[in-house]
């Protein structure tokens, strides 16, 4: 039986307030909508006592009292306001703007910045300091993301703190004490982390700015729209900030608990250059020969039309595929599905990647169930790859709540906290014996090992324990395309059997939505690149001309996440609305619209709005009773044999990929090199040094010039390349593939991080 908390009642301002036991004063507040100033606080953070700016009248206390560090107590009276207060708080901003620039005319945070907001409601006005102001260093390069202007720091070290508690990442420290004091990393090496946007937002003041949004607007000249990130699969909300039509940051939002707790990844957060850049596809393109000649909409639907009839025609609906989705929208997805079904296409398969499920099946968890699970084991590529933000709620788990993190296979868990290997899932259950609640995060990748995972955690379920799977993917949607039915039902072909099929002649139309299977599919680019060019007639939807695209017969610009509509699934199955937040170039059209005109031309009738938007936002359960048919089927790709040597694990990264990220200049120093990973004691028995060029074969297939990165998290025995580098594309490598490396060569100038 759960006890509840006691409560306490006490009076703030003259209101009576019931909160429970052990709340702070600033929170207790919140109750009667008094916002009482902070700068160290962050509910997220807790409190430091650092800056003072929270001070407040406690009765029988003879000082003021910091609101962020003190605990209500029953009967207590508060004065956030009156004479004492203000005398106080207005002595804490004259210490704090000492040798502060006051240069908030071209200061970015003006607008919007807590130290303009309370020097105005609190300061005095005017310094009373006759010296000098100490000045300090200005504009400081922090990292590839992050700029600080060491003068308008507050020292309140909410960035430091978050890059301790909330990462533990530990690499932004104060150095240097009293007016000296600085922020930078502790070994003075450049701040790279997944999250380093996370402190822009929780800086007061204007002391750490990104450089993506430097300088480009005020914040009144910023139109906001909630919506939801469609650049991995957890679902973080966020707001979208746009000006006279351009996409110039996106922001968290803080009360999303359920999801991301207020927190943003970087790719989430910065990976919106491409929205304007100038390589994105404005009209739909037809290539005859090797000519590309720009097609009106009406032109380019029929053309497609009439090809899809010809071929129903002659070679009938088998001799058609349909490839991709887990990109697209709910409805969307269900328009691509309801149009190929109405023309008796049932070739159609979401999984243009490596990934073959997305569904965690019976015992699917909340993100709560992953943050309150007492062992957490990953199984393939860790979530830090793919789902970053999820990945901070496996932090939490471990660092607050004392979880066990346990990985299985050739990728570690976790480079940022403890976590144990176990070379075999057979080693599993005996580690598990005295663990009641377990998580399970699996990428999706090898069925067979998925297959007998699920024995091993039906074995454990029926023992009493509580198991909940996770399956973050490499698309962002992978989960919806999946539930709404983006599958080959009854024999038909998966992508690997239609890319068979196109290379043996038989397959005379392929469309493909938002994917890229040339860069992704685990066949590898030669033989994706064969299949493609046998197919007469290829349709490719997407943003940019890409190593697909370029094969295709007709490319039609599609509209991007910001730019349109709709709901997607996160991967726990929890249904989001995604919010038009900016205009998409006025000839793109989402893919949604695009099926709409292909059932105008073909006379197919549509789903009503109201039954697009039920199933749409209907949970996955409720569509797979629903939608019925929607059954698993495909194999993996066969793996390759290679000469004896190390064994390959293939990684995914926030910044890899041919797409959006490629596409977004101003991304560069994020994207990885294309290199190799692995741990110091393989690479000294390999004859391998830290930043020495290797190539990597296995099978007559080559990666030249990777560049070699020493890691002691990495694996013995393994070397890790990234998925997705359309400069080293690894869809030609298969995943635990027995590789060799050789012709090293020594090349100090070019290190750096690869994964
Ligand atoms: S840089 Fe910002 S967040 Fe960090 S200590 Fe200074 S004021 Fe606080
Ligand atoms: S974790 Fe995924 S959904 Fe969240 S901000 Fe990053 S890319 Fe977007
Ligand atoms: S907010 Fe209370 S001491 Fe800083």
């Amino acid at each position: 039986m759960t006890t509840l908390p006691k409560e306490v009642t006490l009076s703030i301002d003259g209101l009576p307030v019931t909160v429970p036991e052990g709340t702070l004063l600033v929170e207790a507040a919140k109750a009667v909508q008094t916002d009482i100033p902070v700068y160290c606080y962050h509910p997220k953070l807790g409190p430091a006592g650092l800056c003072r700016i929270c001070l407040v009248e406690i009765e029988k206390t003879p000082k003021l009292q910091i609101a962020c560090n003190t605990v209500v107590a029953e009967g207590m009276v508060v004065r956030t306001q009156g004479p004492k207060v203000e005398d106080g708080r207005r002595a804490v901003l004259e210490f704090l703007l000492l040798n502060h620039p006051l240069d908030c005319p071209i200061c970015d945070k003006g607008g919007e910045c807590d130290l303009q907001d309370y020097s105005i409601a609190y300061g005095q006005g005017m310094s009373r300091l006759a010296e000098r102001k100490e000045l300090k260093p200005k504009a400081i390069d922090l990292g590839p993301t992050i700029v600080l202007d060491d003068e308008r720091c507050i020292v309140c070290q909410r960035c430091s703190r978050f890059d301790e508690i909330v990462t533990n990442e530990r690499s932004l420290v104060v150095k240097d004490r009293g007016q000296r004091d600085v922020i930078a990393t502790a070994t003075g090496a450049p701040y790279r982390s997944n999250f380093s946007g996370n402190v822009t937002e929780l800086c007061p003041v204007g002391a750490l700015t990104s450089k993506t949004y430097r300088f480009r607007s005020r914040p009144w000249d910023l139109q906001r729209t909630r919506t939801t990130c469609q650049q991995c699969s957890v679902g973080c909300a966020l707001n979208v900030d746009e000006r006279h039509g351009n996409v110039l940051r996106t922001m968290s939002v803080p009360s999303d608990d359920a999801v991301s707790e207020g927190w943003l990844c970087d790719r989430g957060r910065y990976n919106v250059g491409f929205y304007a850049d100038e390589r994105r596809i404005t009209s739909p393109l037809g290539r005859f020969g090797d000519e590309w000649v720009q097609l009106s909409w009406d032109d380019a639907i029929e053309l497609w039309a009439t090809r899809l009839e010809e071929a129903l025609a002659s070679a009938g609906s088998a001799s058609i595929g349909v490839l991709g989705g887990g990109r697209l929208l709910n409805e969307e997805i269900l328009l691509v599905r309801h149009v190929m079904r109405a023309l008796g296409i049932a070739n159609v398969d979401w999984r243009t990647g490596r990934q073959r499920q997305a569904s965690p099946g019976a015992r699917g968890g909340t993100y709560d169930d992953l943050e309150n699970a007492q062992a957490i084991v990953t199984l393939g590529r860790p979530p830090s790859q793919s789902a970053p933000v999820m990945d901070l709620r496996i932090r939490k788990a471990v660092l607050r709540n004392g979880a066990r993190l346990i990985s299985i296979g050739a990728h570690p868990a976790s480079s940022f906290v403890p976590a144990t290997h176990l070379a075999r899932l057979s080693d599993l259950a005996g580690t598990l014996a005295e663990v009641e609640r377990i998580a399970f995060v699996w990428d999706g990748i090898d069925a067979a090992l998925g297959a007998e995972a699920e024995a091993a955690l039906a074995k454990l379920a029926a023992e009493g324990k509580h198991v909940s799977v996770f399956v973050p993917g490499e698309t962002p949607n992978a989960r919806g395309a999946e539930a709404l039915g983006l599958l080959p039902a009854g024999g038909a072909l998966d992508t690997r059997a239609q890319l068979e099929a196109a290379r043996g002649g038989t397959l005379r139309i392929l469309s493909i939505f938002g994917a890229n299977p040339v860069l992704h599919h685990p066949a590898g680019a030669a033989f994706v690149r064969e299949a493609l060019k046998r197919v007469p007639f290829v349709v490719a939807t997407d943003l940019f001309l890409t190593e697909t695209g370029r094969l295709a017969h007709l490319v039609l610009p599609a509209k991007a996440a910001f730019e349109k509509d709709g709901h997607s699934f996160d991967l726990t199955g929890a249904v989001h609305a995604v919010n038009a937040a900016h205009g998409a170039p006025p000839d793109a059209l989402s893919d949604g619209e695009v099926m709409i005109a292909l059932a105008a031309h073909l006379g197919i009738d549509l789903p009503s709005p109201r039954e697009l938007a039920d199933w749409a936002t209907a949970s996955p359960a409720t569509i797979a009773n629903g939608l019925g048919d929607a059954a698993l089927c495909g194999s993996l790709a066969p793996a390759r044999d290679g000469a004896a040597g190390l064994r390959l694990a293939i990684a995914a990264h926030p910044f890899a990929g041919g797409g959006t990220v490629y596409f977004d200049d101003r991304l560069g120093e994020l994207r990885p090199r294309p290199g190799l990973l692995l741990s110091p004691a393989t690479a000294q028995a390999a004859g391998i040094g830290e930043a020495d060029l290797v190539d990597l074969a296995a099978g007559g297939r080559v990666l030249h010039d990777l560049v070699a990165t020493l890691d002691g998290n990495a694996l013995e025995g393994v070397v890790t390349i990234v998925d997705g580098l359309p400069e080293a594309p690894a869809n030609d490598f298969g995943e635990g593939e027995t590789v060799t490396l050789g012709n090293v060569r020594s090349s100090r100038a070019l290190a750096g991080s690869v994964v």
